[in-house]
């Protein structure tokens, strides 16, 4: 192999070449990675070597061409061939209807209008410049007539090609997109400013664009930036498809990242629910998007439509409400959650965020306000983003006033007057109340107890949980089990049918897993995954009550810090009363031997089942359907709603239908109750 591959080092390094975009494109534009990383790095390293050794070898579209060069005094114009135009925008549904019927006139159309649909991705319009399928040169719009040349830092991303995949390519192709970056690598990246004490990006876009506008390529290269690409420029030695889709589907097929997320649809209507579809999977996108685009699909239609000033009349971009605004902070107040956490909180003129009135953000904590610097009477931007809490992204230098206000922390709770105690190695302050003196944090652990992942009590809001501890009509989360219809119906804005259904979900949340239930109680640090694995390793409460710090820290994911809150916990004799009368007030679920007592067998079943799928049916005769789910994920199995050829198990009860009939079709293990718990005690 050495030899052979020293005999004809120009076939080795073309070779390598080769397989490295093949690899980089599999992982950056497939989504699909064909090896692991280090492989990539180690056929890395063996081109650099190859190339370091003769010089003559390196090409353009060498993958080592991507780790970015020498910094630049300063970046050189480029005047764009056609110019990058911008898109005109459309806010609500009668603006995207009078776009649909501006293209109609314009085309003089009887029928709809076929649009192609795309994301309005929030990142940086980039032109890139192929020359005989070779990338040439990369260019920011600028102002859309003259941009900046950033061929060396565009080079490092590793999912644009520096070769077109096809065999005759253009002679001169323009290709235009975005350059943005992913939602997580973004917080990777802020992670990283802030651990080496540098400043923070506010958003994936300012991060995308500060990364691309660097000087030295070499910091680029370290940023991990993507591209999308979604129109054409020049295009010179080959012919255009006939439509926007089919010009997407081409990149595609020369190795350019297109987005997934793309369609062909009729008329206003057909735009209008691509515009509602993206809208509720925007926050599980991973990559910040500020609307959608609409197309006339057929490049000749787009041709006929032509250009108002400096945007095409055959494109609009559709605007989801903007997430970030500007207001003003009125004060600085403190909230304090059910662990006592006292965060601080910006009290904000009331301004409109996508469509929801802001008065409140969050600041996290103390260290977060002074590295935001964040002070009373500065304005700053707000961002909302899909449920999560508004929070304060950055102050606006420029307009602070005068008499602009430090943020002090306050030395007592201001809910029940205990020491507020910030531990050293801690970034935050806690009242030191706990939840039997503070109302705040006894608000708090009631709201997370009744809560959906917890014990799901439908109905058990704020404003109920507020007015019931508030009037001492309970004090802890066993109380809620001895309400009775006089004292709900009696609480404010309660009619006697809310009140009804707040005692039958009460009732019925009763029946429950020893994980919910785990999780129910609150125990700092452990989350639902901890609560979850808790339950799979010890199968009954009592276990999990007396286990030692040795026990604890045998289970998944258990550290020394998760172990001594579990302990410290249980070590509370009012905790421990609690768990008592929950259980004497009715709530149940099924136990296990839990795979710490049966250690052999158990943990061979365990590993038996790991990763098997089991879909339940019907109703069985003593399990419920949730315990059921409980045992087989405890011992390592999985359940699914639908049976298929990936399934291991059925388990069918009383008045199975269609599924159990799905699985004797295709072969599929039927268990009963029975089965189902031999199976998991290791006995069949
Ligand atoms: S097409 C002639 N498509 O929006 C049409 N632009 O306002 C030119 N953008 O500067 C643009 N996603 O940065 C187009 N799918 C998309 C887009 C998109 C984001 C940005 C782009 C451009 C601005 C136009």
């Amino acid at each position: 192999m050495q030899d052979e591959l020293f005999a004809d080092v120009p076939a080795r390094a073309a070779w390598l070449r080769a397989e490295l975009n093949r690899h980089a494109h599999a992982y950056y534009v497939l989504d699909n990675p064909s090896i692991p990383d280090a492989e990539y790095d180690r056929l890395f390293l063996e081109l650099s070597a190859l190339e370091q050794q003769h010089p003559e070898l390196r090409s353009p579209d060498s993958p080592t061409q991507r780790v970015g060069g020498a910094p630049l005094p300063q970046f050189e114009a480029v005047r764009h061939s056609v110019p990058m135009l911008s898109l005109g925008n459309g806010f609500d549904d009668d603006d995207v209807v009078a776009f649909d019927r501006r293209v109609r006139e314009g085309l003089r159309a009887d029928g709809e209008v076929d649009y192609a649909t795309e994301l309005k991705f929030d990142g940086l319009a980039i032109n890139l410049r192929y020359e005989n399928g070779i990338l040439v040169e990369a260019a920011t719009r600028g102002d859309g007539a003259t941009g900046e040349n950033v061929t060396a830092n565009i080079r490092t991303i590793r999912a644009i090609p520096l070769r077109l995949r096809m065999e005759n390519p253009p002679t001169v192709l323009d290709v235009r997109g975005e350059v943005l970056m992913f939602k997580a690598d973004f917080d990777r990246l802020n992670t990283r400013q802030r651990d080496a004490g540098q400043k923070e990006f506010a958003n994936p876009r300012n991060a995308a664009a500060g990364s691309l506008r660097q000087l030295d390529s070499r910091i680029t290269s370290q940023r991990a930036l993507r591209f999308y690409a979604y129109g054409i420029g020049v295009l010179e030695g080959a012919a255009l498809p006939d439509s926007h889709a089919a010009l997407l589907d081409w990149f595609d097929a020369i190795g350019m990242p297109v987005c997934k997320e793309r369609s062909i649809v009729s008329g206003a209507e057909g735009l209008l629910a691509f515009y509602r579809d993206i809208g509720a999977r925007r926050a599980a996108l991973p990559y910040e998007i500020d609307g959608v685009v609409y197309k006339v699909n057929r490049l000749a239609d787009q041709q006929r439509l032509g250009f108002v000033s400096r945007a095409p009349r055959f494109a609009i971009a559709h605007k989801f409400p903007a997430q970030e605004a500007l207001t003003l902070v009125q004060d600085i107040g403190v909230q304090v959650g059910r662990t006592g956490a006292i965060t601080p909180v910006a009290r904000l003129a009331p301004v409109s965020v996508g469509g929801v009135t802001v008065t409140n953000a969050t600041l996290h904590n103390e260290d977060e306000v002074r590295r935001k610097d964040v002070r009373i009477g500065d304005t700053v931007i707000v961002r909302r983003a899909g449920d999560v809490i508004p929070e304060v992204v950055a102050v606006v230098p420029e307009r602070r006033p005068a008499d602009a206000r430090e943020f002090l922390m306050p030395a007592v709770c201001p809910v029940c007057g205990s020491a507020i105690i910030r531990a050293e190695d801690e970034a935050v302050a806690r009242c030191s109340g706990g939840w039997t003196k503070c109302a705040a944090q006894k608000k708090g652990g009631l709201l997370h107890f009744v809560s959906r992942r917890a014990m799901d009590i439908e109905g058990l809001g704020e404003q109920l949980v507020e007015q019931l501890v508030d009037r001492h009509v309970i004090a802890t989360a066993a109380d809620l089990y001895k309400l009775g219809f006089a004292s709900l119906a009696e609480l404010e804005r309660m009619a006697d049918k809310s009140a009804r259904n707040v005692l039958n979900a009460l009732e019925k949340s009763k029946s429950t897993t020893l994980a919910r239930f785990i999780y129910a109680l609150g125990i700092r640090h452990v989350g639902e995954a901890t609560a979850k694995e808790l339950a799979r390793h010890f199968g009954r409460m009592d276990s999990v009550m007396d286990a030692t710090l040795e026990q604890l820290l045998e289970v998944a994911d258990v550290g020394p810090v998760v172990a001594a809150s579990i302990q410290q916990f249980f070590v509370d004799p009012l905790n421990r009363e609690l768990v008592e009368q929950l259980r004497a007030g009715g709530v149940h679920w099924a136990e296990h031997e839990g795979i710490a007592a049966a250690a052999t067998d158990a943990d061979k079943v365990g590993s038996a089942l790991q990763g098997k799928t089991f879909v339940l049916t019907g109703t069985l005769p003593n399990l419920t359907r949730d315990a059921a789910a409980a045992m087989i994920e405890a011992a390592g199995g999985k359940v699914a709603g639908s049976v298929s050829k990936k399934t291991a198990y059925v388990v069918a009860g009383e008045e199975a239908g269609s599924k159990l009939v799905k699985a004797a079709e295709l072969g599929i293990a039927i268990l009963d109750e029975t089965g189902l718990i031999e199976l998991l005690k290791g006995i069949s």
